[in-house]
């Protein structure tokens, strides 16, 4: 398979993880028999940096132009520490939301059997976790209707038919293929805009017979993912809430560098590490790079390369399991970003049967990178 990538690797730790995604993508490229061209382009502070602006046009028209993105992380203190600057790094990322019509934001929360004591909530509830949330990204109180008088100050949250129906039948789908239960968390006791996506969500589930469909409100369910995360398989909600409740869910696994995201695009998709750009460690070779690394096993999924994407999993399971990852895992085996890209590198060119033996581990991998 030929595929054009657009690759963004952003600011702060964006550039390291984003190296080792791609290494990782040339093993499969070789090992599968597929070609993937990468063109770069700024975004973020870089980019405004570079050309003043943080979404530069030519970033714009060369993801339009790719079949995927992969996205690295932005944001940089300079501009955190002054809330009124003008022209913004994040200003880049809803731009490139509405650009590329990114309507769905997609996060899987999932444990890994020897990491659960990693999680700030008691293991036994962290087992087995496994569920994905499908957020609304380009509507809803973000893009709607603002104002603002020395009186008052306004965000409307609007929403369409089509910009609910097309994240909802996106959502029912991955159910289909899941646990086949969605949950759809709203305000509906309070929100009109909420009513509006339970009666869109209820018609539509009856294409979806299979499907089980729940709904929760949102102040329930910011407690129920605490209380008990194994009842989710999907979340569908709007784009506030689920900005909020995906962070919430985030920490269930204890490591942000282990947790992938795709944003669905109208015609060209997004793939990107949920962590930001983690600037005190930016050219330090220390970050996590296996959310990266996910995001792009996530990108080939899109492509329908499901056993390339499950190697690349496959692969970081056993690296964990073999107690392998970098610093903050606190895992026996520590290792820098590019030596986890090298060794997932490693593994998947030459074929999932080589296993890392103890010896190799001793040696720090010393013989194969
Ligand atoms: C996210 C971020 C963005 C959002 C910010 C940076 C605008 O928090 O991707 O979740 O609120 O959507
Ligand atoms: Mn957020």
């Amino acid at each position: 398979m030929k595929k054009k990538i657009a690759v963004l690797p952003g600011d702060g730790v964006g550039p390291e993880v984003i190296d080792q995604a791609v290494k990782v993508l040339d093993a499969v490229a070789d090992r599968f028999d597929h070609f993937f061209e990468y063109c770069y382009a700024d975004v973020g502070a870089i980019a405004i940096d570079h050309h003043g602006d943080p979404l530069p046009e030519v970033t714009l028209e060369t993801c339009l132009h790719a079949d995927a993105v992969l996205f690295g992380a932005i944001g940089h203190p300079r501009y955190d520490s002054d809330p009124n600057a003008q022209v913004r790094p994040e200003q880049g990322l809803l731009r490139l939301r509405k650009g590329l019509g990114l309507y769905a934001n997609v996060r899987p929360v999932t444990t890994y059997a020897n990491l659960l004591h990693l999680s700030p909530l008691k293991e036994e509830k962290v087992k087995d976790v496994d569920f994905v949330i499908y957020r609304e990204l380009t509507g809803g109180i973000y893009f709607g209707d603002k104002g603002r008088t020395n009186m008052e100050a306004y965000d409307v949250c609007t929403y369409t038919r089509n910009e609910v129906e097309r994240i909802a039948r996106l959502a029912f789908e991955a159910a289909q293929k899941r646990r086949k239960k969605v949950t759809c968390v709203d305000k509906a006791n309070v929100l009109e805009s909420s009513r509006f996506w339970r009666d869109i969500v209820r018609n539509l589930s009856d294409d979806y017979p299979e499907v089980e469909l729940d709904f929760m409100y949102v102040d329930n369910a910011a407690m129920q993912i605490i209380q008990w995360p194994t009842q989710f398989d999907v979340v569908l909600t709007s784009n506030m809430f689920g900005d909020i409740l995906s962070d919430e869910a985030s920490v269930i696994s204890g490591s942000m560098g282990l947790l992938p995201s795709a944003s669905v695009g109208v015609n060209t998709s997004l793939f990107e590490p949920i962590h930001g750009s983690y600037p005190q460690a930016a050219g330090e070779d220390l970050a996590n790079p296996m959310a990266a690394i996910l995001s792009a096993a996530m990108m080939l999924e899109s492509f329908g390369l499901w056993e390339e994407g499950k190697a690349i999993r496959n692969t970081i399971t056993h690296l964990l399991e073999r107690g392998i990852g970098t610093a903050e895992l606190n895992l026996e085996n520590k290792f820098s970003c590019s030596q986890i890209g090298d060794m997932i590198a490693y593994l998947l060119a030459e074929s999932e049967s080589i296993r890392l033996t103890d010896q190799k581990i001793a040696q720090r991998i010393s013989t194969i990178i």
